[in-house]
């Protein structure tokens, strides 16, 4: 009889546990990825916040996170949303410590941006306008002053190193809120970044497949299909650079158990990532506009 024994979950946190980014982060850098390193450099050295405004999917944390290992610095992030508290960014005590030590720095455990702000490291403050003006205020600040105040522990500055980088959806997309007008005032280089151009993109795909050697035409049929999301006016929130990843990878493996590669196969694999990948305009089913131009490109 095969009993599955299972491990417990001490074993496998040991296992599994990350101490620290040691894989070098892939990423291709040309174009507007290339524009958009250099300006953050320049804002660094100028000592100005920069902020990535752009689509989801589109590249902004992958970019900082390659960023923060280029420099070689401490790298914290928070994705922020209507319910990220000050305390999520700057830390609280733990309960069972100041009951016992009382409310000192023994008891208090620092959230990432003061993690950043002591360690000189940098603060990715991602997807900033998804959070309330109440959560935004607490970057007021750091930002102003280069220090932040702790309750009950007092006000602490930051080590010259400290950075901060925020991202952003635009701001017409739903679900999300307004920069605050204090904040806005504070930020001061916008890189934009777009859906990139198609080589670029094609050479993303191609990074992020590699066990899989698509050839050329499937690739170029691959592109045809999301870039026809990105124009068509039925679709409102179109196919991301992901989205184009996992058509390559699922139709790779339709080729592979099939023996050969086949619109067909890329029809069906396109169908299954688009049907929850894009959004299509109220009153039309993102189903049929996904269906529509799958076939349109591939004839199935
Ligand atoms: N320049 C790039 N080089 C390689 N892969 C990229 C690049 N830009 C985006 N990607 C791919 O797209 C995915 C989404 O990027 P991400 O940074 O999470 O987007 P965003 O933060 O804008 O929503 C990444 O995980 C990666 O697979
Ligand atoms: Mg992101």
């Amino acid at each position: 009889m095969n009993i599955l024994k299972k491990k417990s979950f001490k074993e496998l946190f040991k296992k599994y546990s990350v101490i620290e980014e040691k894989t070098e982060i892939d990423i291709v850098l040309e174009d507007q990825y290339k524009k958009a390193y250099e300006l953050l450099e320049d804002a660094e050295t100028s000592q100005l916040t920069p902020i990535l405004v752009g689509p989801p999917g589109v590249g902004k944390t992958l970019l900082c996170r390659y960023y923060a290992q280029k420099h070689k610095k401490p790298f914290y992030w928070l994705t922020m949303d209507e319910s990220t508290k000050p305390v999520h960014l700057i830390g609280g005590f733990d309960p069972a410590i100041a009951i016992k030590e009382g409310f000192s720095v023994n008891s208090y455990v620092p959230g990432p941006l003061v993690n950043a702000m002591l360690e000189g490291g940098y603060f990715l403050a991602n997807e900033l306008n998804r959070s309330t003006e109440y959560a935004q205020n607490t970057f007021l600040e750091p930002l102003e002053e280069r220090s932040i105040y702790i309750p009950r522990l007092g006000r602490i500055k930051a080590n010259d190193e400290f950075f901060m980088i925020c991202s952003m959806n635009p701001a017409e997309l739903s679900g999300t809120h307004r920069i605050s007008e204090a904040l806005k005032d504070r930020i001061k280089v916008w890189i934009p970044l777009k859906y990139p151009n198609k080589s670029t993109e094609l050479k993303i795909i191609r990074a992020n497949c590699p066990e899989s050697d698509i050839p050329e035409d499937m690739l170029e049929s691959i592109y045809q299909i999301i870039h026809r999301t990105r124009l068509d006016s039925d679709v409102e929130q179109p196919a991301s650079i992901r989205a184009g990843i996992a058509i390559a990878r699922l139709a790779s493996l339709q080729a592979k158990k099939n023996g050969e590669y086949s619109n067909r196969a890329l029809s069906f694999a396109s169908k299954h990532v688009l049907f929850g990948s894009i959004k299509a305009r109220p009153g039309v089913r993102s189903e049929d506009v996904s269906n529509k131009i799958i076939k349109s490109i591939l004839g199935v």
